[in-house]
């Protein structure tokens, strides 16, 4: 720490106990794109506001449109300005007083000449802007650029770590579009890069309410008695969405909601619900959980699919008040496209505590809101000592972890009535973030950002996590391909196919009404 800074200008984290090096640089690839300019650009306001960015930080952004390091300051600027305004007051100032400092360098990313100026760029800051040789490369990218900057860094020699710096290197999601795929993107990133040196990101871990998943399980004596076949009947998972793709129709054609949202969002959150207590909550040892977690998972049963699968695609319909238009009417998706954009499915785990117990998961775009839920929902009480419809209002019992955006738990429970005679209804028990704490989360790319400077890797995703993940899913890739699970249709605003009720066949399960 320098010793001519006030602490509060080196020491980042909540408590100050957390500390980044003194200066980095942050290369960001795509830096034109989409993704920069919606979160990057203004995590990085919001974080200097907070004092969570390294003391001089150089933000060199890579991408093939032609401009010098004025216009990309400028573009950078003007993006803030729109997006952070609010939640990042005083960011200009903040940004001069932790020496932000912008450069450009135009180029093509299988462009050996561009790794070349990038190298010229970087020795510059280290020499001149007190960047220190720490570098943080984010491939905000498209996917299939990942393995040819990692090599084009390496090319240029400026993967290899030296002593008392470090080089990490941020992969988006998607990390393949397969398990094939996804094996041969690891072996090709660690040729260049070691994987402690890889960061693989996956948004879901960085929201609050996520990781409260450990806190509540692992922190609390109540919760975690509850937690297993014993007591709980099944468990629901929902990542509903109210938006449709967006301008991202091409991509989504691609990928569904099966790559999109389950092979990543879901299973970290499944992983995360369902995995046994770590020994600490320190990158490895919760990594460590939730892969054997995910090899819990039972393989689908290709006879089983049809049952266990509901594949479904959003027609015209009315979203929020205004007529929207179906999938294979957006932009980029061809008129006879068979990708899903909801999927509801059941999973098994076989493991001591959660054998027997289904796991329904389901996710749509489209649907009748924003929302993501995990329900635990109990088994009923083995006799009711009430008179015949003294009770007919209440339910099993339910957990409820609300991941967003109401974000908070509620757990519902059954009450007496006031008055006579004596009647029981179920009613919730409620807890708010927004309530309970002052503080606005932050948003999940500070969070990313922040941990990566800081070198804590327990919210992005190892290597043998995400193939683990693809080894579920690809069974089900392999079937959609061969048709074999027929597609639902749902109007835009419902909550998806009907046929996914029939998931549910075997039990008197119910979808959770959200
Ligand atoms: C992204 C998907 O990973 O997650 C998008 O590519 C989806 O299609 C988004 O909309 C959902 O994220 P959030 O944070 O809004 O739930």
């Amino acid at each position: 720490m320098s010793p001519d800074l006030p602490p509060e200008e080196v020491a980042i984290g909540p408590d100050a106990t957390e500390s980044v090096a003194l200066g980095a640089a942050l290369v960001v690839f795509g830096a034109t794109g989409d993704l920069a300019h919606r979160k990057l650009y203004p995590a990085l306001a919001s974080m200097a506001a907070k004092g969570q960015l390294p003391y001089r930080l150089v933000v060199v952004g890579v991408a093939r449109t032609e401009m010098d390091d004025d216009d990309f300051t400028a573009e950078v600027h003007r993006t803030i300005d729109k997006a952070a305004p609010d939640h990042a007051p005083g960011w200009a100032d903040a940004l001069d007083r932790r020496h932000v400092q912008f450069r450009y360098v135009p180029g093509s990313i299988d462009d050996p000449e561009a790794f070349e100026q990038l190298r010229a760029v970087l020795a510059e800051a280290d020499q001149d802007l007190g960047a220190a040789g720490n570098r943080l490369y984010y491939l905000a990218t498209i996917p299939q650029f990942f393995a040819t900057a990692a090599k084009g860094l390496s090319d240029a020699g400026l993967a290899e770590e030296q002593p008392g710096s470090f080089r990490r290197i941020i992969v988006e999601k998607p990390f393949g579009h397969d398990l094939p795929s996804a094996i041969a993107l690891n072996d090709e990133l660690h040729r260049y890069f070691a994987e402690h040196q890889i960061y693989r990101i996956d948004h879901y871990l960085a929201k609050e309410t996520v990781q409260n998943i450990l806190a509540l399980r692992f922190t609390n004596a109540i919760f975690e008695p509850l937690w297993n076949r014993r007591y709980v009947d099944h468990v629901q998972i929902t990542v509903a969405e109210e938006l449709g793709v967006e301008h991202r129709g091409t991509f989504y054609e691609k990928a569904g909601a099966l790559r999109d949202i389950v092979q990543n969002h879901v299973m970290q959150v499944l992983a995360l619900t369902a995995m046994e207590p770590s020994a600490s909550f320190a990158a490895d040892p919760v990594r460590d959980e939730k892969v054997k977690l995910l090899r819990s998972v039972r393989p689908f049963d290709p006879d089983r699919l049809v049952r266990d699968v509901v594949r479904g695609q959003y027609d015209a319909g009315e979203s929020a008040g205004i007529e929207v238009p179906g999938y294979r009417d957006e932009e980029g998706v061809a008129p006879d496209s068979t990708t899903a954009t909801y999927l509801a499915m059941r999973f098994e785990i076989d493991n001591w505590r959660w054998a027997g117990v289904p796991f329904y998961i389901r996710t749509g775009k489209r649907l009748a809101k924003r929302v993501t839920e995990v329900t635990l929902r109990y088994h009923a009480v083995p006799y009711l000592p009430l008179p015949h419809g003294a009770a007919d209002s209440i339910e099993p019992n339910e957990l409820v972890l609300r991941i967003q955006p109401d974000e908070g738990i509620t757990l519902h429970f059954a009450a007496k009535v006031p008055g006579s005679p004596f009647r029981v209804r179920t009613v919730p028990l409620v807890f708010s973030y927004k309530e309970a704490f002052d503080e606005d989360p932050p948003e999940a790319y500070e969070r990313v950002l922040l941990d990566a400077f800081l070198g804590d890797a327990t919210l992005f995703i190892r290597e043998d996590e995400v193939l683990e993940s693809w080894r579920i899913v690809q069974p089900l890739i392999d079937a959609f391909g061969r048709g074999e699970v027929p597609l639902a249709r749902y109007p835009a605003g419902s909550w998806g196919p009907e046929e996914a009720d029939e998931l549910m066949h075997d039990s008197d399960d119910t979808w959770r009404c959200l």
